[in-house]
């Protein structure tokens, strides 16, 4: 009988006073449950563990003049820090398109801003490249605003696992979608230091890509 009792979930131990890899982080991976202490967290000028702190949002909310009623797209969701204020000024009768690659986040996203009232009636996700926007402009029509913040989410540097910190040891990743595609890792094993040099050219605009490249040892 006692084995098909379920376990009782405890949390990661730590050791010392205070959490310091990721996983351990239970407090700020759990931000609802913990609400005072996030708040302490961000007062300090800190980013949560598995938060996204979005940037220049008044700046973009001032010059984007959101009104109610319109169509948006946020092409890159990420936490939804920006969807979550355009979503306030679309009401009533707006709509938002959203877009991210991310397949981790993105659903939690989506519940996050359902539990502040903005479901699928107001706000359309959509797992996808933004590079694919004519299909969104295909589906809405005349676009009123776009929003694209490019780069990568907090939570994504954050947990190790995704492959994108050099503070804590982790998997060579760097896959926004781990679903596609082949990691970093996977990709040094074939590449040649030319093919490199041109990756880190065409995609990042590096102006050392020939010294990065060479020393990267492949
Ligand atoms: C800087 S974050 C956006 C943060 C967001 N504005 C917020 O308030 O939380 C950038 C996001 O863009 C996503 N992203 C990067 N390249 C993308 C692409 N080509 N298509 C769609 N999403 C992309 C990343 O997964 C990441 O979540």
């Amino acid at each position: 009988m006692d084995e098909q009792k379920p376990k009782s979930q405890r949390r990661v131990r730590y050791a010392g006073t205070h959490p310091k890899l990721f996983k351990e982080k239970y407090k700020e991976l759990h931000p609802a449950q913990y609400a005072d202490d996030i708040a302490k967290v961000i007062l300090q000028g800190r980013t949560p563990a598995g938060m996204h702190r979005s940037i220049c949002v008044n700046e973009i909310m001032e010059f984007l003049k959101i009104v109610p009623g319109q169509i948006g797209l946020d092409a890159t969701l990420g936490f939804g820090g920006h969807s979550l204020e355009m979503l306030k000024c679309l009401a009533p009768g707006g709509l938002l398109y959203a877009t991210d690659v991310d397949p981790f986040e993105l659903p939690r996203t989506r519940e996050r801003l359902a539990s502040f009232g903005f479901g699928p009636d107001v706000l359309v996700i959509k797992k996808m490249n933004f590079s694919e926007i004519d299909q969104i402009a295909a589906e809405a029509g005349l676009l009123n605003f776009v929003l694209a913040d490019l780069g990568v989410s907090s939570m994504q540097i954050d947990n190790p696992e995704r492959g994108f910190s050099f503070k804590v040891e982790g998997p060579l990743d760097l896959r926004l979608n781990p679903k596609s595609g082949k990691s970093a890792a996977a990709l040094l094993k074939t590449i040649s230091q030319h093919k490199l040099e041109e990756l880190f050219k065409t995609n990042a605009d590096e102006p050392y890509s020939e010294i990065i490249s060479k020393a990267i040892n492949i």
